[in-house]
């Protein structure tokens, strides 16, 4: 199978050596920078005979050479910078991604597309115009990463094995992200019989800025390992057909009780796609706040469009 990375910057290339290293997939590059994707790719392929796997990685300029691709991932356009938020990126990103997006599905029409450029929710919706495809085959990246920052930071305070905790969390990604602590376990026991409301609610507070934190810190952009990682898990489960059951972000056609927006939802992914949306009973408290996180996402899908 083929990849296609558009925007060869620090997501989009680290997504490359992780697809190319986890032996997942033949990766092109592409970014509107001419000879990096290139250096890149060059630099990648002369890892192989390090790293143990003989993946091919292309870098292009050319929209032509990634055709065929089984998934596109957009992470084209600019990251933000300390004391922006996710929201001020909106116009010049929606240029780029719905560009991206148009000349993307034009040489690889039956690809699924996972969208990671900022504002998240926004730009997935976006992308999902721009190619008309079917709710199935378009979905965004970003309650991955969230939950595994929930995860993180839950672990940490326990002072136990990040892999044993796992959490979801859903809506927008930003600060209307909708954690749901009273899912988050560790190995099955509910992080509510281990920890105080109190230290759950900063834990969660920490996730809620989990992002700006890492800018706030790099000062040059933001976080990328992380969400490379969590991109890569949704690009396995659907070539591998794996039926995970992830947070994305998905277009939502009634469920929540919400409709014709894009929001983080747990979804079955497989070589379909988005297999399934699960609706789960919520309490009224969390079903108001992903709907709050809807109504930003709808308001700023307009804003794009004016
Ligand atoms: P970056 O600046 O390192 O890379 C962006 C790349 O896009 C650059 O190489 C740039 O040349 C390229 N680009 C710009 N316009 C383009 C176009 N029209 N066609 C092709 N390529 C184009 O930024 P970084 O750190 O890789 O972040 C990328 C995006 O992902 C940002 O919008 C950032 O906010 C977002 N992001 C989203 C996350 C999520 O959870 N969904 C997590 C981390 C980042």
């Amino acid at each position: 199978p083929r990849v296609t990375i558009v925007g060869a910057g620090r997501v989009g290339s680290t997504l490359a050596q992780r697809i190319a290293e986890k032996n997942l997939a033949d990766v092109v590059l592409l970014d509107i920078i001419a000879g990096m994707p290139q250096g890149l790719a060059l630099d990648l392929v002369e890892a192989r005979g390090i790293e143990l796997h003989n993946r091919q990685i292309i870098g292009t300029n050319n929209y032509a050479d990634t055709s065929g691709s089984q998934i596109v991932v957009i992470t084209a356009g600019i990251p933000r910078k300390p004391g922006m938020s996710r929201d001020d990126l909106l116009k010049t990103n929606a240029k780029i991604v719905v560009e991206a997006s148009k000349n993307a599905i034009a040489h690889s029409p039956n690809a699924i597309f996972i969208v990671v450029t900022n504002p998240l929710d926004v730009m997935t919706y976006l992308a999902w115009e721009a190619t008309g495809l079917p709710r199935s085959r378009i979905m965004g990246m970003a309650g991955v990463l969230d939950s595994a920052r929930f995860e993180t930071f839950i672990a940490l305070e326990l002072g136990v094995l990040p892999a044993d905790v796992k959490a979801m969390v859903l809506g927008s990604h930003g600060d209307l992200m909708v954690p749901l602590s009273r899912y988050a376990t560790v190995n099955g026991i509910p992080i509510t019989e281990l920890l105080d409301a109190t230290i759950i609610a900063r834990l969660v507070e920490r996730t809620r800025n989990g992002g700006a934190e890492i800018v706030e810190l790099m000062q040059t952009g933001g976080a990328f390992f992380a969400p490379a990682s969590a991109t890569s898990v949704m690009v396995e489960s659907i070539l591998l057909n794996q039926s995970r059951l992830l947070p994305v972000a998905a277009y939502l056609q009634g469920e929540y009780g919400l409709e014709d927006v894009v929001i983080g939802v747990p979804c079955r992914l497989g070589c379909g796609g988005i297999e399934r949306v699960l609706e789960l009973n919520l309490t009224d408290e969390e079903r108001e706040a992903l709907h709050t996180s809807a109504q930003s996402v709808r308001k700023n899908i307009e804003r794009s469009q004016e």
